[in-house]
């Protein structure tokens, strides 16, 4: 048996008792490498669908597809060894019903290993929750700024400004919790309405762009190391700047490239040495 499958994997059930204790802590992971550096240090590592944006420059994750999503979650199942691997349900693969969403989301779990999914949505998703959890997946849910529902919200401002939106935002974490999710994540709502919705369920809420009291915080990893374009919004803290590091490196080797500095002598093979003459 090898030393990764020695270590006890963190588990949906025992985030879900991280209510209220140990704030969880959570980051993006969209390859294996990137997985394997991350992982001693989380206890969730989410594939995103903001992959679509962070790696394939899309504009909105509405273009992600569930085979993305698969190849990724894999990767970082493969990556990992400690943290729980919850991947996102890309738009389109759930909403239509409680049965599409269970296929796609039993190909998720089957396909990848990984330990859970994460679907958007409010009080219109509980009955799927229900339903999936009720099979054997479970769902972590995400509510507030919902980012596949970008067209219907006008864009990605901040949430949660007037009374009725804030109250339909801690109704739908109330209806997600309820159906069974055994976390919520909360995104982009003003910092009241997350410590509404913190005390209104009995299970973790992480917050992006919430609140320091939720019971976890999660950020997309190449926000955090400042990898990800010159845009930083307002919720991210930049614990690295190594978007211009990798842009020195390059300009590093364009240079000895060019000159004939690079490879040197240490970096190429030398030819096989004659064998001596024998008399
Ligand atoms: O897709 C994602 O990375 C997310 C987080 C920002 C919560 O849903």
């Amino acid at each position: 048996m090898s030393a990764t499958a020695l270590t006890k994997r963190i588990t949906a059930p025992d985030i879900a008792g991280r209510k209220g204790s140990v704030p969880v802590v959570c980051l993006t992971a969209y390859t294996a490498p990137m997985a394997k550096l991350l992982d001693p240090h989380v206890d969730l590592l989410l594939v995103g669908d903001s992959l679509g944006m962070v790696l394939y420059g899309f504009d909105s994750t509405l273009p992600v597809t569930l085979d993305m999503m698969i190849a990724h979650g894999a990767a970082v199942v493969r990556g990992s060894s400690r943290a729980i691997v919850v991947v996102d349900m890309p738009f389109g693969s759930y909403q239509e019903s409680p049965q599409q969403a269970f296929r796609n989301a039993a190909r998720v779990m089957a396909e990848t290993g990984c330990g859970a999914v994460k679907l958007e949505g409010g009080a219109e998703m509980a009955e799927t929750v229900d339903y999936l959890v009720r099979r054997g997946v479970p769902v972590m849910g995400h509510v507030g700024l919902t980012p596949q529902s970008v067209n219907t919200l006008g864009g990605f401002r901040a949430r949660g400004r007037g009374d009725a939106e804030g109250d339909a935002i801690v109704d739908d974490a109330r209806a997600i919790a309820d159906a069974g999710a055994f976390s919520i994540v909360v995104e982009g709502v003003v910092e009241p309405l997350a410590d509404r919705v913190i005390a209104a369920v009995r299970v973790p809420v992480i917050g992006i762009g919430a609140s320091a009291r939720c019971d976890g915080q999660v950020l997309v990893s190449d926000d955090l190391l400042g990898l990800f374009s010159d845009f930083k919004p307002r919720f991210v803290k930049r614990y690295a700047e190594l978007g211009p590091q990798v842009a020195a490196a390059a300009s590093a080797y364009a240079g000895d490239v060019r000159d004939r500095r690079f490879p040197g002598p240490e970096h190429v093979f030398a030819a096989k040495k004659p064998a001596p003459v024998q008399e």
